[in-house]
């Protein structure tokens, strides 16, 4: 190492893997935004808390700013180093801890993929719920500095649900152990929920004690064809009365088509506007027969044009496939990412505003709408067109977005729904957070990162 200050840190930890090699600077110093060119320091990964706590007094000392870093499959730039950062990695501290089959907890380390701790809980005969396409390469320890959500937070609810304890190194390099799984602990601020969502900025988290649940009883997959985006969110209220649903999300004909043309199975003979993949309960005869009620009910009054219900477990996934494939098929189209939230109430109205705004904005540009609607977050891509050059796509989506943070400010909602505020979305933070909350976050900012080394200029 000939940059004296990694020389120092090999001195202090003989033992630390540690790596300046280009190929690695390249790969662990982005996300999946690719908007940024990697340029860290060098990459660090620990295989300890104490190696988390000596980097952390190590970059005090220094001055040099720290990355931490999971699967990097973050869609908002907060994972980026580009700035001479030392990215801590957390790939190697990737294992179960601890088991508690009364408490129905699980304590891992921040390293393991999310897939990972899911498979980890359904072997001790338990659900971890937190699902979303990424599971394969995400990690705990981003899931929960992301305060992740996905396919099943309309039943289970988002990361923030699921952590009962947890250990994390703050930016003055301390271990605080964090509410150590209690079920209630009326004690005061409790910091555990200041760490979730906080995109890495206050801390490292180095250990998690999840909340497990029992296993979900058998379910069903339905793919609907919806002829119009206003019969949408009537279709969700019905499906809530009548079922019980773990997932209700939609996409559109556009974004079909990019899922057919990456190898998905082509689900109806006609095309449609839009599609809603739903999941639901079905422990007997009469949840068969509740939804079957449910689809005649909604073709009768002409919300929905056509389905399919699978029929085994591998049609199930074909399904679900529509749905999950469309980040991958979207991503050479290098797409601007719109990550919305408004009430559910809030979601028609709010739709066909943005549909007109679009509409105006967008003339020539592919839009590609997606998400989990029965949470009323909606993705919306734009697709770079190829011959335009990235900057200048990138600034015209930016001053759409500006324009698109006034509807969203009209209907209270917010621009980030679960992808976070990274670098991406930084300039709009006031449209979601007060001058007085924003001062606030940037005081618990201060107190926990006194020399802001903990990924700055993401977030705030
Ligand atoms: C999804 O819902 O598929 C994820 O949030 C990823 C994405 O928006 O591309
Ligand atoms: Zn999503």
């Amino acid at each position: 190492m000939t940059d004296p200050r990694l020389a120092e840190l090999t001195r202090l930890l003989p033992a630390l893997k540690l790596s300046v090699d280009p190929g690695d600077m390249e790969h662990h110093g982005r996300d999946w935004t690719r908007r940024w060119t990697p340029a860290p320091l060098a990459i660090a990964w620990p295989a300890s808390v104490e190696e988390v706590q000596a980097i952390v007094r190590w970059a005090n000392g220094h001055g040099v700013a720290i990355v931490p870093s999971g699967g990097r499959t973050g869609l908002s730039g907060g994972a980026v180093a580009a700035q001479g950062e030392l990215v801590v990695s957390l790939d190697r501290m990737n294992r179960v801890l601890g088991f508690d089959p009364i408490d129905r907890t699980l304590t891992v380390e921040p390293g393991m993929a999310l897939e990972a701790v899911q498979n980890a809980a359904r072997e001790r005969g338990l659900l971890y719920p937190v699902n979303f396409a990424a599971r394969g390469s995400c990690q705990i320890g981003g899931n929960i500095a992301t305060n992740a959500g996905g396919i099943r937070v309309i039943r289970f609810g988002n990361t923030r649900q699921w952590v009962a304890g947890l250990k994390v190194v703050t930016g003055t390099s301390e271990v605080l152990d964090l509410n150590r799984g209690l079920v209630k602990n009326a004690s005061g601020y409790d910091l555990r929920h200041l760490v979730i969502g906080s995109e890495g900025t206050l801390g490292i988290v180095v250990e998690a004690t999840l909340s497990l649940t029992s296993l979900p009883p058998p379910s069903q997959v339905m793919l609907l064809a919806v002829p119009a985006m206003d019969a949408l969110m009537k279709v969700f209220t019905e499906a809530r009365h009548r079922l019980r649903l773990e997932a209700f999300e939609f996409f559109t004909d556009e974004a079909l088509r990019h899922v057919l043309a990456h190898g998905a199975q082509k689900p109806f003979e006609e095309e449609h506007p839009f599609y809603v993949v739903t999941e639901f309960d079905a422990v007997d005869g009469q949840a068969e027969a509740d939804a079957l009620a449910f689809f005649e009910f909604c073709t009768g009054e002409g919300w929905v044009v056509d389905g399919v219900i699978a029929s085994s477990d591998a049609q199930a996934a074909s399904l679900w496939r529509l749905r999950e494939g469309i980040t991958e098929s979207l991503a050479p189209h290098k797409p601007y990412k719109n990550d919305v939230s408004v009430r559910i109430s809030a979601v028609p109205a709010f739709m066909e505003e943005m549909q007109a705004l679009l509409a105006a904005e967008y003339p020539h540009f592919d839009v590609v709408w997606f998400g989990h609607i029965g949470d009323g977050n909606l993705h919306i891509n734009v697709l770079k067109p190829t011959e335009l050059d990235n900057a200048v796509f990138v600034e015209q989506c930016e001053h759409v977005t500006t324009l698109l943070v006034e509807t969203l400010i009209r209907h209270g909602g917010s621009i980030s729904a679960e992808h976070g505020i990274g670098l991406v979305k930084k300039p709009w933070l006031s449209s979601v957070r007060s001058e007085a909350e924003i001062a606030l976050m940037r005081g618990i900012k201060a107190a926990w990162d006194p020399n802001n080394i903990m990924n700055p200029g993401k977030l705030l």
